[in-house]
C-alpha cells in the first residue's frame, strides 16, 4: 500500500535526503497545540492543529483500515464492517487495498462490502475532481468568462461529475435558465443534487445517460459542455451526432479534453490510450456535421474548442 511505502521511505530516511528539516514530532506538535489553546491564540491554534492533523491523519486512517482488516481476519464480521465504514467515512479511499486486501476475502462477495468499496471509490473520485490544486491548470473562472453564459440559457453539462462546472453555470444562467446535469454514474448525479439543494439552485435538472448515448432532449440545448468526458467515450462520432441532435438552432458544443502527452511528462489524468487530440475531435465532429467555430489556447493541459453546426 502506498501509505506503507511512504512510511517506510520516511522511516528509512530515503525521503529525507533532501535539505528539508524533519517535521516536528507528533508529541511536540501536540504540546504546541495545547499551549496555543491555553493562550487563547486562535491563529496559532489553527496553524498548529492543521500541522498536527496533517501528521496524524494518514496514520489514523491506516489504523482504522487495519482494525477492519484484523477483525475481518478474525471472523468478527460486524466489527470489521463498522471499522471499514469508519475508515471510509474518515477518508480512507484506497479502493485497491479494500477490494484486493487478503483479509477481506470472505467478505468480498457480500453486497455490504461491495457498497463500502464503491463508496470509497466515489468519495475519492469526487475529492479528485474538487481538489483545490485543480484550479491552477483548469482555470474555471477564465473558462466561465470565455463562455459568457447568458441569463435564460439552456445548458447541458454532459459528464457533469461533481458539478464542478454545473454549479457556476447554474448561477450564471439564473432562474430563467436551466442546466441539465448528465452523467452515466448515478452517484455523481446524487452529489450534484445535494450541492444544488445546499446552494438553493432550482434550475439544475438531472439525467442519467448511457455510455453510448447522452440521451439529450432533441433540440433543447443552447450549449452542450463536455469537460474531460469524451476520452471515456469509445465511439465518439455517433456520440457527436447524438450531441448535435440535442442542440437548439444556433447552439454550440464546447469540448475541453487532455492534450496528448506521455505519462513520463504527465503522470496523472487519462491514460495515453484514452487521450486524443483536437485534430481528431475536429474530424469526428465533421463526420457528425459540426465544425470548430472558436478555439481557446490558454489551457496548458487541455485543448478547448467550441463547435457549431456546419
Ligand atoms: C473526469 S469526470 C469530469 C467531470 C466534470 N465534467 C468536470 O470537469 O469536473 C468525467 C465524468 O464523466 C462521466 N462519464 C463518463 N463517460 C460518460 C458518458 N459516456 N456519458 C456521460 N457521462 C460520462 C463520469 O461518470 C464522470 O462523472
Amino acid at each position: 500500500m502506498r501509505l506503507r511505502v511512504l512510511n517506510l521511505l520516511l522511516c528509512t530516511g530515503l525521503l529525507g535526503m533532501a535539505a528539508e528539516p524533519a517535521p516536528p514530532a507528533i508529541a511536540t506538535l501536540h504540546s504546541r497545540m495545547e499551549e496555543a489553546r491555553k493562550a487563547g491564540d486562535p491563529v496559532k491554534l489553527l496553524a498548529v492543529a492543521e500541522a498536527l492533523n496533517e501528521r496524524v491523519e494518514p496514520i489514523h486512517l491506516e489504523a482504522l483500515f487495519n482494525l477492519a482488516a484484523a477483525n475481518a481476519k478474525l471472523g468478527n464480521r460486524p466489527e470489521a464492517y463498522a471499522w471499514l465504514q469508519r475508515a471510509v467515512d474518515a477518508g480512507f479511499w484506497d479502493v485497491d487495498a479494500i477490494r484486493e486486501g487478503e483479509a477481506f476475502k470472505d467478505l468480498r462477495g457480500e453486497p455490504r462490502f461491495k457498497a463500502l468499496a464503491r463508496l470509497a471509490w466515489t468519495k475519492g473520485y469526487l475529492a479528485m475532481l474538487e481538489r483545490k490544486e485543480r484550479a491552477a491548470f483548469q482555470k474555471p473562472d477564465q473558462i466561465m468568462a470565455s463562455l459568457a453564459f447568458k441569463p435564460g440559457e439552456r445548458v447541458a453539462d454532459v459528464g457533469a461529475g461533481s458539478g464542478y462546472f454545473t454549479i457556476p453555470i447554474a448561477k450564471a444562467v439564473g432562474p430563467t435558465g436551466t442546466v441539465l446535469a448528465v452523467d452515466i454514474n448515478p452517484d455523481m448525479l446524487d452529489y450534484v443534487d445535494k450541492r444544488a439543494q445546499a446552494e438553493k439552485l432550482a434550475n439544475i435538472k438531472l439525467l442519467r445517460s448511457r455510455p453510448e448515448d447522452p440521451m439529450l432532449p432533441p433540440g433543447g440545448a443552447d450549449t452542450i459542455l463536455l469537460v474531460d468526458v469524451l476520452h471515456y467515450v469509445k465511439d465518439r462520432t455517433p456520440f457527436a451526432a447524438k450531441l448535435k441532435a440535442g442542440l437548439a438552432p444556433g447552439g454550440r458544443i464546447v469540448v475541453i479534453d487532455y492534450i496528448p502527452k506521455p505519462m513520463s511528462e504527465r503522470p496523472w489524468g487519462p491514460s495515453v490510450d484514452q487521450q486524443f487530440s483536437r485534430a481528431t475531435m475536429d474530424r469526428e465532429m465533421a463526420a457528425a456535421g459540426l465544425k470548430p467555430v472558436r478555439v481557446f489556447e490558454y489551457l496548458t493541459e487541455q485543448w478547448f474548442a467550441v463547435y457549431g453546426a456546419e
